[in-house]
């Protein structure tokens, strides 16, 4: 089957689901340009509605030199006919590899900046010197999260899968904007973040995502169970990755992919109980593809090659 970029749900097929009784269901963001995929697209909607809004010029946000949310900030841009500028982590960034060349296509211009820089994005100083730079540029925070983007991403129905209710919502977490996101719009429904970044934080962040004064549904944090480490991955975790190609179900090994073997290990182990009905979100990503095989840490698929 091939994934088209409509599909919204997919069922997965799998031995160690039929053995452990357990339905997997994979949600995924409609989306008509696969550079402003999964949960970028939900991230990014109400900053563009208040750039477009507020009239801005563009829009200027952060990235490390092969991330997602730079090549979803560069394509929504250019989709609306604003201007984007990308902070880039490290000097040393090369500008030609295929995620920051497709940032350019997009007409996005590209600052890299020292590491020690890029560390004081979060400084007050910092942000009133870009803005300076930058007057008309509404700022987005790295990985797009922010309140706006917590609020597009509950508008996802997670809940109810083709067959029925979930009894778990599932995602990756990288800066937790996307899990606090599901977990505004699970109402009574669980929810599981599994971290891919090694982030002591990460939970506080999401609580300061989540207001005091509202009853949340259960929800955890969980690390991931192999190669925790943000960008680490071998071959186990990429074979994992790609056995799923052949049901038309493309994963990444950095997020989506090293959610999903971490799901794996927790049915396997008895932690998510037979009888589960999972939904987990695709939060897109693909183009890191082209990224690992630029770097030879994969060979090119089909998809890396596109
Ligand atoms: C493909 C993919 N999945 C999941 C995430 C995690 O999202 P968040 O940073 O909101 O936790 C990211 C990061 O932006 C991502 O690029």
């Amino acid at each position: 089957m091939k994934l088209t970029s409509y599909l919204q749900w997919q069922n997965i097929q799998h031995p160690v689901l039929t053995e452990h009784q357990t339905e997997l269901w994979l949600r995924y963001v409609p989306s008509s340009n696969p550079d402003i995929s999964g949960n970028k697209l939900l991230k990014l909607k109400y900053q563009l509605e208040q750039a477009l809004q507020q009239k801005y010029q563009g829009l200027l946000t952060f990235g490390g030199a092969f991330s997602n949310h730079l090549v979803a900030t560069a394509a929504a841009a250019a989709e609306n006919n604003l201007k984007s500028v990308g902070i880039v982590r490290g000097e040393e960034a090369d500008i030609n590899n295929p995620t920051l060349a497709i940032c350019q296509s997009y007409g996005m211009r590209l600052i890299p900046v020292s590491r020690a820089y890029y560390q004081s994005r979060y400084l007050q100083e910092t942000l009133q010197q870009l803005k300076g730079q930058f007057p008309d540029y509404l700022h987005i925070p790295e990985g797009g999260t922010c309140e706006a983007a917590v609020r597009g991403v509950s508008e996802l129905d997670m809940r109810n899968t083709p067959a029925g209710p979930a009894s778990l919502l599932i995602c990756a977490v990288g800066s937790g904007g996307t899990v606090a996101g599901v977990i505004h719009g699970a109402e009574t429904t669980a929810v599981l973040g599994i971290a891919v970044v090694k982030d002591q934080s990460l939970p506080d962040k999401i609580k300061q995502l989540l207001p005091s004064e509202r009853h949340w549904p259960e929800w955890r944090l969980v690390q991931a169970l192999h190669q925790p480490r943000y960008g680490r991955f071998d071959q186990e975790l990429w074979q994992f990755c790609q056995s799923f190609a052949h049901q038309g179900l493309q994963l990444e090994p950095i997020y989506t992919g090293k959610a999903l073997y971490s799901v794996f290990e927790l049915i396997k182990r008895g932690e998510i109980p037979p009888g589960s009905r999972l939904s987990f979100f695709h939060t897109g990503g693909l183009q890191a593809l082209k990224g690992l095989a630029y770097r030879g840490l994969i060979s090119p698929t089909a998809d890396s090659e596109q």
